[in-house]
C-alpha cells in the first residue's frame, strides 16, 4: 500500500477506500466514490468559510501562519521592505522574478504613464454624493475602467489581459486619490509627470510634492499589503475570474470583499475604536467588554497567524519613525497601552489572538495624512498587484474551472403554491 495514502472506512456501507494524499492534502472529488447507496450522490466535504479547504496551487506568495512567515515568489517580507519599492515588488509579484535594472526602470515609467487619468471617470467620481465612503466610489470606478476598453473582456487574449492589468496598477492610485478629492470638496488632479508610484499618489491627494521620508512610508505600507495569498478579496477575486470575468470586474469584486470590517476595513474600524476608548486609563474596562463578548478588540486576531504577524512588526517600526517627523498621535498609547494588556492575559494569549497589520496601519496611515475613511482604500492600492498576480495565475491554471461550491439543502420541498388571497 503507498504510504502517502489515506484509508477511510464508510461505516454505512463497511466499504474501504484509499485516496491519495499529495502536498498534503487529498482532492475532496475523491469522496464522492463514497455512496451510502446506489442513488446516493455521494460523500461531500462541509467546510463553511473555506477554514480547511485549499483552493488552488500557488507560486505567489508563501505564508507560514505558525511561524509568523511572509514571502512573495520566495523572498521575505523584511527584506523587501527594508530593500525594494512597492513598484518593484508589483513586478516581482506578476512576473515571477526581481526585474534587471532596464526591466525596472521601463516599468516604473510605464506605470507612470499609465497613470493618464480617464476624463469620463472624473466625471463618474464627482457624480458620487460627497459623503459617499471612498471604497464605494473605487469599486465603482474600477468596473467602469473596464467599460472604456471592451478589448479587456477578451479572457483569452493574454498580451491584453497583461496590458489592462498594468494599467489597472497604475490606475488604481489615481482612482483612489480621485475618491478622497471628491469627498473633500476637492479638485481632482492628474498624475506628475516624473515622480515614484507612491510619490503620484500622495501628489493626487493632497497637491503638493511630499516629504521622501513620508513617501517612503507609503511606499513600505503599499509593499506589506501587496499580496496575501488567499484571503477573502484574493479569492473573491479568483472565484469571479473562474468564470473568465477580466480584471476590471474581478478587482471591483475583491474590492468589495475588502470593504468589510473583518477584513481590510478593520484599519478603519482601529481607529475609531481607540478613538472611543479615547485614553490610556479606559483601556482595562475596554478589555473586559471584549472578554465579555460585548466588543471585538479590531486589529487583533488572524485566520492563519497564530504566532505573529510578520507585517504588525514592521509597520510598528515605521509609526515610531513617521511620528519622528509628525509628531505623535495621542491614540498610540491607547494602543500601546492596549496591545500590553492583551498580550499578557489569558483570554488573548489561549486563543493566540495577537496584533494584525491593521492594528498600526491605521495610526501610520493617519500620520501620513490620510484621513480614516480612505485607509481600506489605501489596502486596495496596496493590494492590487496582488489580485492582478493571482487573477493571472488563476488564468493559466489549467486545473481550475468556474467555482461553484456545493450546498447542504434545509429548506422546505414540494410545497404547493398559495394563492396571495390565502396566504
Ligand atoms: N477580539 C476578541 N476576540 C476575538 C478576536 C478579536 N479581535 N478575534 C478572534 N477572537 C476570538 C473568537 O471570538 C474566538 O473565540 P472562541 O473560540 O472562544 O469562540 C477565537 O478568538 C477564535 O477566533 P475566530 O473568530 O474563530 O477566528 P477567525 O479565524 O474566524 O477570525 C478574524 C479571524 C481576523 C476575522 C478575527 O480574529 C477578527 O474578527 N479580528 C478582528 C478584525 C480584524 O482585525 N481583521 C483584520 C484581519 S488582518 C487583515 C486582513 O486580512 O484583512
Amino acid at each position: 500500500m503507498a504510504t502517502d495514502s489515506l484509508t477511510v472506512t464508510d461505516n454505512r456501507t463497511g466499504e474501504t477506500f484509499e485516496l491519495p494524499i499529495t502536498n498534503g492534502t487529498v482532492k475532496a472529488i475523491d469522496f464522492r466514490q463514497m455512496k451510502a447507496n446506489e442513488s446516493d450522490f455521494g460523500l461531500m466535504a462541509y467546510d463553511p468559510a473555506f477554514t480547511n479547504t485549499v483552493s488552488c496551487s500557488s507560486s505567489v506568495t508563501h505564508l507560514d501562519g505558525d511561524a509568523g512567515v511572509l514571502q512573495y515568489r520566495g523572498y521575505p517580507i523584511e527584506q523587501l521592505a527594508e530593500k525594494s519599492t512597492f513598484t518593484e515588488v508589483s513586478y516581482l509579484l506578476i512576473y515571477g522574478k526581481l526585474p534587471t535594472q532596464s526591466e525596472l526602470d521601463s516599468w516604473n515609467s510605464q506605470l507612470l504613464e499609465l497613470m493618464a487619468g480617464e476624463e469620463v471617470l472624473k466625471t463618474i467620481t464627482s457624480d458620487f454624493p460627497e459623503n459617499a465612503h471612498p471604497m464605494g466610489i473605487v469599486q465603482a470606478t474600477v468596473a467602469a475602467l473596464g467599460t472604456l476598453y471592451p478589448d479587456s473582456k477578451d479572457f483569452d487574449d493574454d498580451a491584453a489581459s497583461l496590458e489592462y492589468a498594468k494599467r489597472l496598477i497604475a490606475q488604481i492610485a489615481v482612482l483612489g486619490s480621485w475618491a478622497y478629492r471628491h469627498g473633500a470638496g476637492q479638485p481632482l488632479l492628474d498624475a506628475p509627470k516624473n515622480a515614484s508610484y507612491p510619490g503620484a499618489f500622495l501628489q493626487m491627494m493632497f497637491g503638493e510634492e511630499p516629504d521622501p521620508r513620508i513617501e517612503r512610508a507609503l511606499d513600505i505600507l503599499l509593499i506589506l499589503h501587496a499580496d496575501h495569498e488567499q484571503n477573502c478579496s484574493t479569492s473573491t477575486v479568483r472565484v469571479v475570474g473562474s468564470s473568465d470575468a477580466d480584471v476590471h470586474a474581478s478587482v471591483s469584486s475583491g474590492i468589495g470583499a475588502l470593504y468589510g470590517p473583518l477584513h481590510g476595513g478593520a484599519n478603519e474600524a482601529v481607529l475609531q475604536m481607540l478613538a472611543r476608548i479615547e485614553t490610556k486609563d479606559n483601556v482595562p474596562a475596554f478589555i473586559e467588554r471584549v472578554k465579555d463578548r460585548d466588543e471585538l478588540l479590531m486589529g487583533f486576531g488572524h485566520r492563519v497567524y497564530k504566532n505573529f504577524d510578520p507585517r504588525a512588526t514592521i509597520i510598528k517600526e515605521a509609526v515610531d519613525e513617521v511620528f519622528q517627523i509628525t509628531g505623535v498621535n495621542p491614540l498610540l498609547e491607547v494602543a500601546q497601552e492596549l496591545e500590553k494588556i492583551a498580550l499578557e492575559d489569558e483570554f488573548f494569549v489561549g486563543r493566540k489572538l495577537y496584533p494584525n497589520v491593521d492594528f498600526y496601519s491605521g495610526l501610520l496611515y493617519e500620520a501620513l495624512g490620510i484621513p480614516t475613511e480612505m485607509f481600506t482604500v489605501m489596502f486596495a492600492i496596496g493590494r492590487t498587484p496582488g489580485w492582478v498576480a493571482q487573477w493571472w495565475e488563476m488564468k493559466h491554471d489549467k486545473e481550475q474551472k468556474i467555482a461553484r461550491p456545493r450546498q447542504v439543502y434545509t429548506g422546505d420541498m414540494d410545497l404547493d403554491y398559495v394563492d396571495i388571497g390565502n396566504r
